[in-house]
């Protein structure tokens, strides 16, 4: 995946989020995608495509949300609903069926403050984390990190201005 194929998707999935700005608008997502690549990159490069594309997906279902559901649920329902169309646009970046699943997945369950072995997941996950610091003063915590890349990321991430 190329930095432009990378541009490409961020277009194709920001017309597909409803919060686009404030603290957890597109921004957040950016930050996040970024993050996702370093973490990727430092754990198994294999999983930098999904990982990109999940950390795009993550907060889709912000703004989603039925009565009592998470957002972590919404964006999950939400890309479930939409499979066909997002996987067969994903399709040119050799995306499987399975990893796809593993994505949304990973979408469903990222707002629920867990760690998790799942490479994919905690490279998301993690990535999601580490834009805590958007929030002043926010003090990311090493032990909610699920791998040893984020964690050495943590004063990278406070010094990011992205
Ligand atoms: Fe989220
Ligand atoms: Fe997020």
């Amino acid at each position: 995946m190329t930095k432009r194929d990378i541009e490409e998707i961020g277009k194709y999935i920001y017309d597909r989020y409803i919060v686009k700005t404030g603290i957890d608008g597109w921004k957040h997502i950016l930050q996040t995608v970024h993050f996702g690549i370093m973490i990727a990159a430092g754990e198994n490069i294999d999983v930098i495509d999904p990982v990109v594309i999940g950390c795009y997906l993550h907060d889709i279902g912000r703004g989603r949300e039925k009565k009592g559901q998470s957002h972590g649920e919404a964006g999950y329902q939400y890309c479930l609903s939409h499979k066909e169309e997002i996987f067969m646009y994903l399709k040119k970046y050799d995306i499987s069926e399975t990893v796809f699943e593993e994505i949304i997945e990973a979408v469903r369950i990222h707002d629920k403050g867990k760690i998790t072995n799942h490479l994919i997941s905690g490279c998301i996950w993690d990535a999601d984390r580490l834009s805590l610091v958007r929030f002043n003063n926010k003090i990311v915590n090493p032990d909610l990190l699920s791998t040893n890349t984020a964690k050495k990321l943590i004063d990278y991430a406070n010094r990011c201005e992205i």
